[in-house]
């Protein structure tokens, strides 16, 4: 062995962060891949480069660029004005994330307004329309098929943000509500709107939102959770800059991971482009940037039990990517078409 060789800690573990592993020391570093063909490949794209209807067409619905076996759904929509209808989904929660401009979300259980860095929570069959406040505007969508709860490890004070209730008097007003279920979308006409309310007369709401900014990054250990699906299939964590060491390079056996970049003014290795999406499929070896990043950056991530494909939506705009700094990766994939 060579004196001044580098050494790589690596770690193979089950169960993201919460599970048993192991942990070597190698010569080589093994993320590195010169060519790749097949469809489990690291990918990066921007969320603003999809090319999106619902742009310019008022009634399209979200681009989805992503798609797990379990159904789960990544979309994006850039929409300009208010959704003519209204929809409820399903089949799925969806978490809307807020990268640019700002929305109102008028839901059956009150209206709540949405900034650049906020996650808004619309379980499944919560009916809701998305009215533009301020353009242009960038979301991504989370579809999950699990019901998602607020789910913090570690603890934290929690500012989560909660609907208006407005009484509004039903008008006569014919409505459009479409029903978003695996197999396309059911139309009805009622002859009200369902969003009217006279009063909230009980329970909980089950629509919420939290700020980005408002989850601490964890000093120490794995970073901060704050939602999650039955049996952790999803999990969120916020992945902000803070300071550690670099991780190892490291397997994730069970988990999907889909880092999502918000906002800097520092760079996440060679990620600097606010709307920047990566995604390390499970159980590939990869290593990852720094956290520590002084001039600070604001990211999540998304860790899915589910194995992720791209869609030909997301695969025309996705760039193969290496998994040392997650920058571009020079070879060109043979990678098409997703296989469920
Ligand atoms: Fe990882």
């Amino acid at each position: 062995m060579a004196e001044k060789e580098q050494l790589y800690a690596e770690h193979w573990g089950r169960e993201g962060f919460y599970g048993d592993g192991v942990n070597v020391t190698r010569l080589q570093h093994v993320p590195d891949f010169t060519h790749v063909s097949g469809l489990h490949a690291p990918h990066r794209l921007n969320i603003a480069d999809v090319l999106l209807p619902d742009r310019g067409d008022a009634a399209a619905l979200p681009t989805a660029i992503f798609i797990s076996r379990s159904g789960a759904q990544l979309s994006v929509s850039g929409r300009r004005q208010n959704m003519p209808f209204v929809v409820s989904n399903v089949e799925a929660d969806e978490i809307h994330f807020i990268q640019q401009g700002e929305l109102c979300f008028a839901t059956a259980y009150g209206r709540i307004a949405a900034l650049p860095g906020d996650f808004v929570f619309i379980p499944r069959a919560v009916p809701y329309q998305v009215e533009v406040a301020a353009i242009p505007t960038l979301s991504l969508i989370a579809e999950i098929p699990g019901a998602v709860k607020f789910d913090a490890a570690p603890k934290f004070e929690a500012q989560l943000g909660v609907p208006e209730i407005a009484v509004v008097t039903p008008e006569p007003v014919e409505t459009t509500v479409l029903i978003k279920s695996f197999d396309g979308i059911t139309r009805y006409v009622k002859p009200y709107s369902p969003l009217a309310m006279v009063a909230l007369s009980g329970g909980s709401n089950p629509v919420w939102k939290i700020s980005l900014k408002d989850i601490p990054p964890n000093p120490a250990g794995h970073p901060t959770q704050f939602a999650a699906s039955p049996d952790n299939d999803e999990l969120f964590y916020t992945l902000s800059a803070r300071p550690r060491r670099r991780p190892p390079m490291h397997y994730n056996a069970d988990y999907d991971e889909l880092i999502f970049y918000f906002a800097g003014p520092g760079a996440w290795g060679a990620v600097k482009e606010p709307g920047t999406l990566t995604w390390v499929p499970k159980g590939l070896a990869h290593h990852g940037p720094s956290e520590d990043v002084p001039e600070g950056y604001l990211a999540w991530m998304l860790e899915s039990r589910p194995t992720m494909r791209l869609t030909d939506a997301g695969m025309k705009v996705a760039q193969l990517m290496e998994t040392d700094l997650y920058g571009p990766h020079p070879a060109q994939a043979s990678v098409r078409r997703i296989g469920f």
